[in-house]
């Protein structure tokens, strides 16, 4: 596996690549690996392509300053991890190089208006402004074929597909499923934060979903038993959504067909999210 962190040498292992006529396949992620992110890497290589992993975490992205320091940080684990999946080369980036005026605001920002402020963007101002900006960076240094992204964070693959469309980026965007652990909580970098017993009410955001998917009746009682299965768990509820899959827009009881349940609580000041496809039917 190569290692790679000068943005010079990153740009040019990833020509040399093209110019040797193999596919790219970037994989974003901030770290502290786990099967999600494995996932993503067995996706690309499935597809045949020289697999470049980024690891950076991108203060961009965080509102909360303590939810920054908090955030689990295993670089020699990763690189282990990341060798022992196939990962080709392993990109982690500086600081410097990815926002120099750090940290002074960065004055380049990529914003997906209205998928960027619903949901996690509206808990979270300026969360997708974030990620959009530094998803456009990795992409504009690696030029991939395709790029992966976990369903897991739903909202998050719905603004770079859009992304993507409006600034005609020539890349392809896969979606990966959700990885779960045994008991059915979906995989995160922010679940080794949780003890025994907060994992145990965490457990109720797959469970609300799980109700969700089993109902048989409209938008508006999905939302109902989603938020009354986080609150008999004590999660703090941030949202309990029934959207349309493209445009995240809530969805009325009129409403039938392919939509998504989101959840969002805090656990014990852990912030959580979850998703999942659901059908609607018409209200009774
Ligand atoms: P991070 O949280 O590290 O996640 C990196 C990628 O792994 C994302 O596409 C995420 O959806 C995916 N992922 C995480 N948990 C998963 C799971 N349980 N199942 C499937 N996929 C999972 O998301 C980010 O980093 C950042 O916002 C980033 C895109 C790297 C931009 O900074």
């Amino acid at each position: 596996m190569r290692r790679v962190v000068d943005i010079e040498q990153w740009r040019r292992l990833a020509q040399d690549q093209r110019d040797a006529g193999r596919r790219v396949g970037l994989v974003p992620t901030m770290g502290a690996l786990h099967r999600g992110h494995q996932s993503l890497v067995e996706a690309a290589r499935a597809n045949g392509d020289y697999v470049i992993m980024t690891i950076f975490v991108n203060p961009r992205q965080f509102n909360d300053p303590n939810d920054l320091r908090a955030y689990p940080r295993t670089p020699e684990a990763d690189r282990d991890l990341a060798k022992s999946i196939g990962v080709d080369a392993l990109v982690e980036p500086t600081m410097a190089e990815m926002w120099p005026a750090y940290p002074d605001p960065t004055p380049t920002t990529v914003s997906v208006a209205g998928l960027g402020d619903v949901l996690e963007g509206a808990g979270r101002p300026g969360h997708f402004d974030g990620v959009a900006s530094v998803v456009t960076k990795l992409a504009i240094v690696t030029g991939p074929s395709r790029i992966y992204f976990g369903e897991k964070d739903f909202q998050q693959l719905a603004v770079v597909r859009r992304m993507v469309l409006d600034l005609g980026l020539d890349v392809e965007v896969v979606g990966c499923p959700i990885v779960r652990d045994d008991d059915g909580l979906a995989l995160s970098s922010r679940n080794v934060r949780l003890d025994e017993l907060a994992r145990s009410r965490a457990l109720a955001l797959n469970r609300a979903l799980t109700f969700a998917s089993e109902l048989d009746g409209p938008a508006s009682a999905m939302r109902a038993v989603m938020r009354a299965t986080m609150e008999a768990a004590d999660v703090v509820v941030a949202y309990a959504e029934v959207v349309d899959p493209t445009t995240l827009q809530p969805l009325d009881d009129g409403a039938t067909g392919r939509a998504r349940a989101l959840v969002a609580g805090v656990v014990d000041g852990v912030r959580l999210i979850d998703n999942r496809a659901v059908e609607l039917r018409r209200g009774h």
